[in-house]
């Protein structure tokens, strides 16, 4: 009896055990900052009560480095895990390179999927790759700045159009302001040793004339234009003290938001989602952020760095069927306008931004289609990854007061050129 009772037992161990394995999940990686992974935890059951194919989130973190790392490793040895995954635009070329992702033109066809919904000028830039599509656009990004409405009121300033709008602006409210909370800075942005340095020194050089891709297409940062921003930024923070002194250890995205939505600074420079939580109930500053375009040099021009997240599926999936399902679901009209209106996100769709109820709901979003306007994409290059990674280092070193914006462009100019000679050998 008992030994029946036994072979009972394993028995339905191993027909259970094989069988989850046969239903195992499709698996999709998507960081955020945690109200977005919330998010997305929210619309993957929506997809899955509508198809029945289940789902697995893989939470990542915030950092696009950390969020690039960890996907790095499962495609490097081919495992079949994660089947999709979102992508930052900075690192599509690289995987591209390595031949990570699946073309997804059998599919487009397939379905008559209508990729003339999706911004154009990004999907010819970033999701094309020697003629194919090998990622989709989910949302764009472009940097912005923040600002405290109700502050520039009440001391009477108008939006600044120029860095030294800004500066005359934030050190005067900055003074006043300390009197009753004496951490209150006029300035916060991305400061720390990561990507989004990269993002932050390219609006600083863009919106001084400079640029890191030369008009030959060569990767240049030693120049007067870019020396001359290098040395303002630094200066926010020690010279001018409008910015904190963790701006070059601490300051990501999330630290940058959360100083600001607890009413510790005038102004932000920061991505679109941080717009919705600003204005999230609870939040000290609910109703009282504007946003405008970064400011400029005078001799320079209002200047964004384009970011944005894609998808893509692996090429080692065995489940990619099911993961374009989960593509089309996420770009479809339904899910693109919903991460618009809950996320704050701009939709890689155009037909959204004519939506009533998104002009309704989401006005500044004439605000962000003139930021677009205005957008300095990074490198398209698969050895982006290492010129970033060098140019943080140096960077920040600069802002940090470590070495000289002069001496810091030069050796970050001296360390492309050996990577560049690296990859073209
Ligand atoms: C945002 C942007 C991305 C950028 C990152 C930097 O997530 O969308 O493109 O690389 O910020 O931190």
């Amino acid at each position: 009896m008992m030994k029946r009772f036994f072979l009972l037992v394993l028995i339905s161990f191993v027909f259970s055990s094989g069988c989850s394995k046969k239903e195992s999940l499709l698996t999709f990686a998507v960081g955020g900052a945690p109200n977005e992974v919330d998010y997305w935890e929210k619309l993957i059951g929506e997809f899955e009560n509508r198809t029945h194919i289940r789902v697995k989130l893989l939470r990542q973190p915030t950092d696009t480095d950390i969020r690039r790392q960890s996907l790095v490793t499962p495609l490097n040895a081919k495992e079949k895990d994660p089947d999709l995954f979102l992508m930052d635009v900075a690192w599509i070329a690289q995987f591209a390179a390595s031949g990570w992702l699946l073309p997804m033109d059998p599919y487009v066809k397939k379905d008559s999927f209508d990729t003339t919904q999706l911004f154009g000028s990004v999907v010819h830039q970033v999701d094309i790759y020697k003629g194919e599509i090998i990622s989709m656009p989910v949302y764009i990004d472009c940097g912005l700045l923040y600002f405290r409405r109700d502050l520039l009121k009440k001391y009477g300033y108008s939006t600044p159009k120029t860095w030294d709008d800004l500066l005359q602006c934030a050190e005067k409210i900055q003074g006043k302001e300390r009197k009753n909370n004496s951490g209150f800075f006029g300035f916060v942005w991305q400061g720390a040793q990561y990507e989004g340095l990269v993002c932050n020194f390219i609006e600083f050089i863009a919106s001084n004339g400079g640029n890191i891709v030369s008009k030959a297409g060569s990767i240049t940062v030693y120049s007067k234009e870019n020396i001359q921003a290098l040395q303002f930024m630094r200066n926010l923070i020690h010279k001018y003290q409008i910015s904190p002194p963790n701006t070059f250890t601490e300051m990501r995205e999330e630290e940058v938001r959360t100083f600001f939505e607890n009413g510790n600074a005038l102004f932000e420079r920061n991505w679109p989602y941080a717009w919705k939580l600003h204005n999230s109930q609870g939040s000290p500053v609910r109703g009282k952020v504007g946003i405008t375009l970064l400011p400029k040099f005078d001799n320079g021009r209002h200047a964004a760095s384009l970011g944005g997240w894609h998808i893509g599926i692996s090429r080692y999936s065995d489940k990619k069927d099911e993961a374009w399902e989960l593509v089309k679901f996420i770009l479809s009209y339904e899910t693109q306008k919903k991460l618009c209106l809950n996320l704050s996100w701009n939709p890689a769709r155009i037909d959204i931004y004519d939506d009533p109820e998104v002009k309704e709901k989401m006005p500044h979003m004439e605000v962000l289609k003139k930021a677009f306007e205005s957008t300095v994409a990074r490198p398209n290059s698969p050895y982006y990854t290492q010129v970033s990674e060098l140019l943080q280092r140096y960077v920040n070193a600069a802002i940090s007061g470590k070495i000289e914006p002069n001496e810091a462009l030069k050796e970050a100019q001296r360390g492309i050129e050996k990577i560049v000679e690296r990859y073209h050998e």
